[in-house]
């Protein structure tokens, strides 16, 4: 069995585990954590969220991010699984 990564969201220091190969939003909507989503396969940007810390895998070639974006900690957790313990800055939550 894989190694869980701990995963945590801002604002509210939500914290919960994700397997490598489960999104960061399947995780955060698993564990009750309405983190804001649409087409959930990387292209609307909903869920558009910041990487504070940790490493990334998308499970698609192009996510709808650009290659600056990504440079500058961009990331889209409907398309993310986590490689690392990973610090997330939520765009949006549903109620927040
Ligand atoms: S939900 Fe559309 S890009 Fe993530």
């Amino acid at each position: 069995m894989s190694p869980l990564h701990t995963i945590r969201l801002e604002p509210g220091a939500h914290c919960f585990s994700a397997a490598p190969d489960q999104t960061l939003l399947a995780a955060a909507l698993q564990a009750g954590v309405p983190l804001r989503s649409a087409c959930r396969n990387g292209s609307c940007r909903a869920c558009l969220s910041q990487l504070q810390a940790g490493e990334v895998h998308y499970v698609i070639d192009w996510p709808g991010i650009s290659r600056d974006e990504r440079a500058e900690g961009a990331v889209l957790p409907c398309v993310a699984q986590p490689r690392s313990d990973v610090v997330l800055q939520a765009g949006r939550l549903v109620w927040g």
